[in-house]
């Protein structure tokens, strides 16, 4: 007897097999004939994933566009102006009611583990306080993991660093930075230096802001690798963006991948966001900034899509959907033959699962039972269609059902029939 059975579905990697669920846990995949459950979904010929992860995102200032401007030249800098603005007017309360209907969204859409930076250099810490209580509130249906990240530099901003160690004291779990934001190359590297070291001991994960910028000279990511090996942090650290390594030589580069390997560094570039970021400054030809995401994988580096900002001072679009996240990476990054397809799916799963050292993840018994249903046959046509979630269930309760998006048409000279929309 089951709480619940999840029947028929092809899994990601194309086995058929029913789920069967107990309380919180799946304690079976495998064909259940007529075993019974308190609640059956009939997910045949549907796609059944384990839910979606986002590792990069700002909750803080999501669903704030517009307040108090808009970002008009649409740069990262004017962007951060914008958000220093917004952070003198904006309340407690205001930051947890945009996070919670952000945190709506993503429940909806099947994102069920969320790693978000949050703002520290704000005396305070405003921001902090309301997404610890959102991360309390949510802790039913979305894993929130937060990063204390100082926005304005670690040594940049005067009070950064104490309000920074303030964050962690407080439960903040992953160490933050941004290191080419520093005043010198060499002030961004001693932060790396200082941060890394901050979290070996205390035992925290390391997420850094890491060269978002098009010089093909910042070179964080090395330094942040070097202390990895040094501290011996290696799978706990990641670098987010990397986007200067878009314009660095290519002999450095032959040089770097092998020591990000080695480190074990997990990569998180943010495709919709570099896109429309990164290359600015430039005439034609006109960099695209993201960064070197095919070659990091054939190099065995964990690499997994971010969605970073949604309505927000940097970003004005996003709707929460990590599809959309695959699929703008995978037109960025040119992952266009089949296997490729596959592992953008892959990317916004489990390779983020893994940046986030998610326990008890993924569609096996054991598991954690939390995945999604989604209107769609593999996971490429999820990509392709971004297809609707048929049902999202989060730690073993049903937290949202939907019908197919289906059309019937009736046309001159064409039979009547019906069409699932997506479907090829
Ligand atoms: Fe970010």
């Amino acid at each position: 007897m089951f709480d619940l059975i999840v029947k028929g579905g092809t899994l990601p990697d194309g086995r058929q097999a029913d789920i069967g669920i107990k309380g919180a846990t799946i304690t079976a995949i495998e064909d259940l004939g007529t075993a019974e459950a308190g609640d059956v979904i009939d997910a045949a010929g549907d796609l059944v994933s384990p839910p979606f992860v986002d590792p990069h995102f700002h909750m803080d200032a999501t669903l704030s566009y517009g307040k108090p401007r808009i970002n008009a030249s649409g740069t990262l800098l004017e962007g951060i102006g914008l958000w220093g603005e917004l952070k003198q007017v904006m309340t407690q309360d205001e930051v947890v009611a945009r996070a919670l209907d952000y945190c709506d969204w993503a429940a909806s859409l099947g994102l069920l583990a969320i790693r978000s930076h949050v703002d520290t250099c704000d005396d305070r810490l405003l921001g902090v306080e309301a997404l610890l209580h959102v991360r309390d509130k949510v802790k039913d249906y979305i894993d929130l993991q937060l990063v204390a990240f100082p926005q304005d530099g670690f040594y940049r901003d005067p009070t950064a660093r104490a309000n920074t160690l303030r964050a962690l004291d407080m439960g903040v779990d992953v160490v933050g930075g941004i290191p080419h934001f520093e005043r010198t190359m060499e002030d961004g590297a001693a932060s790396v230096r200082e941060l890394c070291e901050i979290a070996a001991e205390r035992g925290l994960p390391v997420d850094l802001h890491c060269d978002e910028t098009d010089d093909p000279n910042s070179r964080h990511i090395e330094t942040l690798a070097y202390e990895t090996q040094r501290l011996g942090l290696q799978g706990r650290v990641a670098g987010s963006h990397l986007t200067s390594m878009h314009s660095m030589d290519n002999y450095y580069v032959s040089k770097l991948l092998p020591l990000i390997a080695e480190a074990e560094i997990n990569a998180i570039p943010n495709p919709l966001i570099n896109i429309t970021l990164q290359g600015r400054h430039d005439t034609y030809p006109k960099r695209r900034g993201l960064t070197r995401v095919k070659e990091m994988l054939a190099m065995g580096i964990n690499v997994g899509w971010g969605q970073d900002c949604v309505l927000d001072p940097w970003y004005s679009l996003g709707t929460g959907d990590m599809l959309d996240v695959a699929f703008m990476g995978l037109h960025v990054a040119q992952m266009t033959s089949p296997e490729e397809m596959k592992t953008c799916f892959d990317m916004v799963t489990t390779h983020n699962a893994k940046t986030m050292g998610l326990s008890n993840y993924g569609l096996k018994v054991g598991a954690k039972a939390s995945l999604v249903v989604l209107d769609a046959g593999h996971p490429i046509e999820a990509v392709r269609s971004r297809a609707n979630r048929l049902a999202v269930i989060a730690k073993g309760k049903v937290i949202t059902r939907s019908a197919r998006a289906d059309a019937a048409l009736n046309l001159p000279g064409r039979p009547d029939k019906v069409v699932r929309r997506h479907r090829a």
